[in-house]
Order: C-alpha cells, then structure tokens, then sequence
C-alpha cells in the first residue's frame, strides 16, 4: 500500500472590514508612515470592530468560505486544530465553538499556542493525524483578534499587529503530495522578550495588573528581530538543504509577516527571487497565527500542482521552524 502524506486540499481565508492606516496611527502615537513602512513594510491592518465578537467570529467566516469553496460537507470533518494566541476565553476551546458553529458535529477539537508559530506547529500536528490514516478531514484554522491584547498607546507595538484568519483542510495523498519535511523549534529563554505578563496562573487579573498596563502585549522588539532574522533564515536553509532543494526548485516561501526586513533576509538565504515570496504584510500586518493561512488565502489562484513550498515562522517563547510541503492541486 503506498505511504500516506498529508496534503493541503483546501484554503479560505477572513479579514475584518475596518482598515488601520498608518496615517490614522500617527493621529494616536508619536510615529510616522515613512517610519512604519521602511522598518516593517507595513501600510494598513484590518481590525475587528464587531461588537462583542471575538478570535472565533474571524476563524468561523474563514472555515466557511473553505467549506463553501470546496463543496466540503462540515460533518465530514474529524478534528479542527485552531491555532491562536488571542482565544475567545480561557479554558473553554475556541476551536470548539468553532466547530460547533460551522456545523462540524463529528469532529473533536481543541486550540493549540505557539504564539507566531502557532499555525506551523498545527501543519505538523494536522500531518500526524493524517499519516496515522484514523483521520480523513483535518481542518486547521490559524486566527488572531491581536487588537484585543494590544495598547493603542504603545508605538512599539501597535503599529505591527493586525487581526485575521485562514483556515486550510489536509486530507490523505496517495501520489506523495503534501507535507515533506519539518524543522521545528522552541527556547523557554526567549519568554520574556515577547509576552503578556498578567492573566495567566503566574500573575492572575487585579486592579493593580490593569493599573500597570499588564494584560497587554509586551515586545522587546530589538531582540525578537536579532533572534527572528537569524533562525527564520537558519531553518529554511536547513530544511531545503535536507531535501536537496535550491532556490531555482523552490516555488514559494511562505513566510509569518512580522517584518519585511526578516522576510527579506530569509529569502536572500535561501536564494529566492522576491516573485517566490509571499508578502501580504503590507495590507494586514502581523496577525500572528493568521499570516500563513492568509498568505495561502491571497496566493492560492497562483499555486500549481507539484509547486514546493517552503513554510517559516518565529515567534514568541520563543517558537520557530520551517516546513517543506508540495502543494496538491491546481487552483
Ligand atoms: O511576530 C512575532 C515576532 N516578532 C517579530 O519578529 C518582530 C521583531 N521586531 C521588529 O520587527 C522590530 O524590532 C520593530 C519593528 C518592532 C522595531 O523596529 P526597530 O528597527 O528594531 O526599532 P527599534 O526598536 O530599535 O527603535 C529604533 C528607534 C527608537 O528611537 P531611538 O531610541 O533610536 O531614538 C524607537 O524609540 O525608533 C523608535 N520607534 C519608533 N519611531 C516611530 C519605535 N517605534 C516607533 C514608531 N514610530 N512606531
């Protein structure tokens, strides 16, 4: 019997309406477009301005529109791995209501926390459920409400992130496509460069947190960049040297979009030309677990079947890796 491999068969993809510009930022924090875009690339973010709507209102349109797409029965799904930083609450799943809404009454679900690697880590943990040949339909939704977490008074941080969701269904190959190869990371010495202090076991919500501006994101963004540049860039070129693969045999790299100078650097690594590269950090910013699956959303009608794709991230805790995957149909 051939080997199973776990291929992606499906993209969709949600952003929220509102749009963040930069010129409306400099009306709120001491910055300026130049400055946002020559550091980040950045020109807008969209963010959700729905009233009392969460992480799951942007994961349900996003698995919607692939079910739609895709002609994909919801009971039909068997598990839904919902990668998110910014879930609807503690304790109770997002990846659960998700799956509830949508109509996926067969699946089990639960969220998985990698910060910016979320998603990646959720492509690997996706594959093994597929490999092991139980599970048929594997629906993976990376999604972000990053304005809830973050401080509109903080120019360090504010003008990065954006909210989003992509959503993405692996199923079982029997030709070979889809995930190949994984490279994936994690250092605990890196938590305290990237986190949020209070709301957690350590340092429960009180007045004096939210005094204290504690339950926002906090970002030590010159040493994130330092470690980010360099381990995205470390990782991709292991992963293609493991594989055999050069710059002319990879199609895309899709990579998280936290800045465009650490995407940037990762493909000159890699010796990519900047047509290969996926770039949708100037429209959204960085929506943490959504930039992947958003990039496959905006680049899907540009994907061939066979295409080979090098995936990268780095986030907080730190967390980073890369993933080798052939992609699996001709949009
Ligand atoms: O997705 C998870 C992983 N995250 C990342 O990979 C993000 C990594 N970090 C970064 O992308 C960058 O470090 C930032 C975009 C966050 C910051 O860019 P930078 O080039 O590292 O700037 P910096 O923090 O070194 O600050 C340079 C200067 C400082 O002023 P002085 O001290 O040189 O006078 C900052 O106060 O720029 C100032 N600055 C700003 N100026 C205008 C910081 N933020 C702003 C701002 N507008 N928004």
């Amino acid at each position: 019997m051939s080997k199973i491999t776990a291929a992606i068969t499906a993209v969709g993809g949600y952003v929220p309406e509102y749009v963040l510009t930069n010129q409306v930022l400099e009306t709120m924090v001491d910055t300026n477009d130049e400055w946002i875009t020559s550091r980040t690339g950045i020109k807008e973010r969209r963010i959700l301005k729905e009233k009392d709507q969460g992480t799951s209102f942007m994961a349900i349109k996003a698995a919607q529109q692939l079910l739609e797409k895709s002609g994909t029965d919801p009971k039909e799904i068997d598990m839904i791995i919902m990668a998110t930083a910014t879930p609807d609450m503690l304790v109770a799943a997002t990846g659960v209501y998700v799956a509830t809404q949508i109509g996926a009454v067969n699946a089990f679900s639960y969220d998985l926390l990698a910060a910016c690697s979320g998603f990646l880590f959720g492509m690997s943990t996706a594959a093994r459920y597929i490999e092991s040949g139980r599970y048929k339909k594997v629906l993976l939704i990376g999604a972000d409400k990053m304005s809830s977490i973050v401080d509109y008074e903080d120019r360090a941080t504010c003008i990065i992130f954006g909210d989003g969701a992509g959503a993405v269904l692996f199923e079982p190959n029997l030709d070979g496509y889809g995930l190949q190869d994984e490279y994936l990371r994690s250092d605990g010495n890196g938590r305290d460069h990237l986190k949020i202090d209070a709301g957690g076991s350590i340092l429960p919500a009180s007045a004096e947190t939210i005094a204290n501006k504690q339950h926002y994101v906090f970002q030590d963004g010159k040493t994130v960049f330092k470690f980010a540049v360099s381990n995205m860039a470390d990782v991709s070129e292991k992963i293609m040297k493991r594989n055999g693969l050069n710059g002319n045999d990879v199609a895309w790299l899709v990579p998280h979009q936290a800045n465009k100078r650490i995407i940037d650097a990762t493909a000159r690594r890699m010796n990519l030309d900047d047509s290969k590269v996926m770039m949708t950090i100037e429209r959204y910013g960085n929506t943490t677990s959504g930039t992947l699956p958003l990039c496959l959303f905006d680049y899907e009608k540009q994907l061939k079947k066979g295409d080979k794709l090098v995936f990268a991230s780095f986030g907080g805790g730190f967390t980073w890796g890369a993933i080798y995957l052939t992609w699996a149909y001709d949009s």
